[in-house]
């Protein structure tokens, strides 16, 4: 008897003692197969109550890691998202330790609310889950897909099931993303066809065996009103992460990552012209948060390759990754000011 351990690709632990009969080839095929999908999980081998599942070497949790250091170092802020996130991926990799010694408890519900303005980050995020959900075998591929009213709710009778339930299939498998949901409820019209939507969501979120997620997603206050009114969808859907409106600084900071992201810099000039922009544009209507940012970034680029061919004479290098203040102030934002 020894006191070595073998490890497999999953991470778990067992001890090589003699009776090695249950630690078959199936150990290196699990080490090969990318993503464990529930049924596999279901069909491995139960641990031994005194064998070890090691979190720290599973190779699901692995990637998981590596997804969340994504959102990390991707995304500025979102501190209590990032929190929320994680906390979900922990519950999933113990809930995925348990099975592996056999421990049955019901699926996690998994139904999420994303409540935050535009441009908070919400869609990010979902992918980013998507892909924490897929390393973990939830959903069998990394994908979202994003909906809207229009596309589940029919214009006539017998039309809105279809819709609906074409919509659900194309998700299957993944995340469904059902971006502004509040307007799928209609208080005023007890005939709308949003109703009908609603009634066929939810039989599918109770589905045990299902392997669809849905990510509810919009406004804040619009959202509480929303779930308050659909008590029955409200129940199913545990997890509620609220996405803030980003600071002015957080903006700047998003805009440096954006502009670095796509080979480009801001001269000095240029970010203290950009930041004089965000508090201009952080006052007008509709401004969607990084979204804003993103479109303003792509409008300097476009004003700096008019200047820039405009130079008319040989450009280095450094004349095509920076963006100068001249490539801010053309904003439209800034007209009729006496700016340099
Ligand atoms: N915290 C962040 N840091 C960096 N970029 C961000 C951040 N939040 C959002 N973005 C970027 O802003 C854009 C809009 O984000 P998105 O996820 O579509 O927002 P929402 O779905 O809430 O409207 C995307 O290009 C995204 O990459
Ligand atoms: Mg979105």
């Amino acid at each position: 008897m020894t006191d070595v351990e073998t490890t497999t690709g999953f991470g778990f632990h067992r001890p090589t003692a003699g009776t090695s009969a249950d630690t078959s080839a199936h150990t290196s095929a699990d080490t090969s197969a990318g993503a464990a999908d529930m049924a596999e999980l279901d069909e491995q081998v139960t641990l031994a109550d005194d064998a070890e599942f090691d979190l720290t070497t599973d190779e699901a949790a692995a990637r998981v890691e590596q997804t969340l250091a994504a959102l990390e170092a991707e995304l500025v802020g979102l501190g209590s998202v990032k929190r929320r996130v994680r906390e979900i991926a922990s519950l999933l990799q113990v809930d995925r330790a348990r099975r592996q010694f056999g421990l049955t408890s019901s699926r996690p519900t998994l139904h999420m609310s994303f409540a935050g303005g535009p441009g908070t980050g919400k869609t990010t995020v979902a992918l980013r889950m998507a892909a924490i959900l897929h390393a973990l075998g939830y959903i069998r591929a990394p994908r979202v897909h994003t909906v809207t009213r229009d596309d589940l709710v029919g214009q006539f009778i017998g039309h809105t099931a279809p819709k609906t339930k074409e919509a659900i299939a194309r998700a299957a498998g993944g995340v469904l993303f059902i971006d502004e949901a509040y307007y799928l409820f209609r208080p005023e019209n007890e005939r709308d066809y949003g109703q009908e939507v609603i009634e066929i969501l939810l039989t599918e979120m109770e589905n045990e065996r299902g392997d669809l997620v849905v990510i509810f997603a919009g406004y804040p206050d619009r959202m509480a009103i929303f779930f308050s009114a659909n008590p029955g969808l409200s129940s199913r859907v545990p997890h509620h992460i609220e996405f803030e409106d980003y600071s002015h600084g957080e903006l700047v900071q998003i805009a440096d990552l954006m502009v670095a992201s796509e080979n480009f810099r801001f001269d000095n000039e240029a970010r203290a012209a950009f930041s004089e922009y965000l508090t201009r544009r952080m006052e007008q209507p509709r401004f969607s948060n990084a979204r804003s940012v993103r479109n303003a970034v792509e409008r300097s680029r476009l004003r700096q390759a008019r200047r820039l061919v405009e130079l008319r004479r040989p450009l280095r290098k450094d004349d095509l990754v920076t963006l100068t203040a001249e490539d801010i102030y053309g904003s439209s934002l800034f007209v009729g000011d006496a700016k340099p």
